[in-house]
């Protein structure tokens, strides 16, 4: 590992491949490291995970909060994205934060060997959560915590009310089962938390807030990059080739009159930090 440069000695250089790390993270995960950051128990000496780390979030952000007398290891499958938080520890040269790729399913680490695990809109992603939350209790010592953050069941209502109305129109109750069952999907804060109970972790603290996405219309939120990353292909997993241009086009149609209606597409987000600690 490269060692960290005193900040005294510091001196900005310019260079593309600085800038293309330069950017952080989608403002969707902002808002839920946010609550993150808000609620997690700061303390020295601590071995800390991020399981789903991604492009580096939060696993740099609390490395340099942190500082150096802990160790932070980012843990993901994803290969791109963990190349991209690997430039950014360079970048910025944090020299008390790895990452590794693998799953959080099958987590290279003794017994007891871990004080604190996060992870920022990463149950949602896990194939396994319950599988995950095993494993998590299994490397955490004695009183050590997981803390996550997501998005809960209700989030972007606006939105899916819609969605559900077009599906009865065009008389599509499978669709609409299965749609209501994608949704249902992300739980409510009760429901992680006995998931978490179920994997061996105490659940300590339970934090509920909601924020609010506003878009001007249904056009610009259905081709905004992030809808498109993150949800289009689970909506598309759902509805068939053959139905597609004619459910998407009455939905487009009718969050544009929404949004005409209320003067914009305001969509709710429910959220929930949650905290579990091992006995
Ligand atoms: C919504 S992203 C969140 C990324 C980041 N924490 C953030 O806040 O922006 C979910 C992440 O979970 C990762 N993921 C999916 N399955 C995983 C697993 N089994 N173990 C660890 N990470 C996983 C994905 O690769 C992805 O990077």
């Amino acid at each position: 590992m490269k060692k960290k440069t005193s900040y005294l000695d510091y001196q900005f250089t310019d260079s593309a491949e600085f800038v293309s790390t330069f950017d952080e993270l989608p403002l969707w995960s902002a808002s839920f490291g946010l609550l993150l950051l808000k609620h997690l128990e700061l303390k020295p000496n601590l071995t800390v995970l991020d399981i789903g780390s991604g492009a580096g979030f939060p696993l740099l952000e609390l490395a340099e909060r942190l500082g150096p007398s802990c160790r932070c290891i980012g843990i993901d499958p994803w290969a791109h994205a963990n190349n991209r938080a690997q430039q950014k520890i360079t970048n910025y040269d944090v020299d008390n934060a790895e990452i590794i790729t693998a799953s959080a399913a099958e987590l290279p680490f003794e017994d007891g060997s871990i004080d604190l695990i996060v992870s920022n809109l990463g149950i949602n992603n896990f194939e396994n959560p319950a599988a995950v939350f095993k494993e998590c209790t299994r490397v955490l010592k004695s009183g050590g915590k997981l803390a996550l953050t997501t998005n809960l069941y209700g989030h972007w209502k606006e939105f899916y009310n819609i969605f559900y109305t077009i599906l009865e129109t065009l008389n599509r109750p499978d669709l609409l089962a299965a749609v209501k069952a994608d949704e249902a999907h992300r739980g409510t804060a009760a429901a992680i938390s006995a998931m978490l109970a179920e994997g061996g972790l105490q659940p300590s603290r339970i934090f509920e807030e909601s924020f609010d996405m506003k878009f001007l219309d249904g056009t610009a939120f259905l081709n905004h990059y992030f809808v498109k990353l993150g949800w289009l292909s689970s909506w598309f997993a759902i509805i068939p080739e053959t139905d597609r241009i004619a459910v998407f086009t009455a939905l487009e149609q009718n969050l544009n009159e929404y949004a005409g209606k209320h003067g914009v597409l305001c969509l709710s987000v429910p959220m929930a930090f949650i905290e579990g600690q091992k006995a």
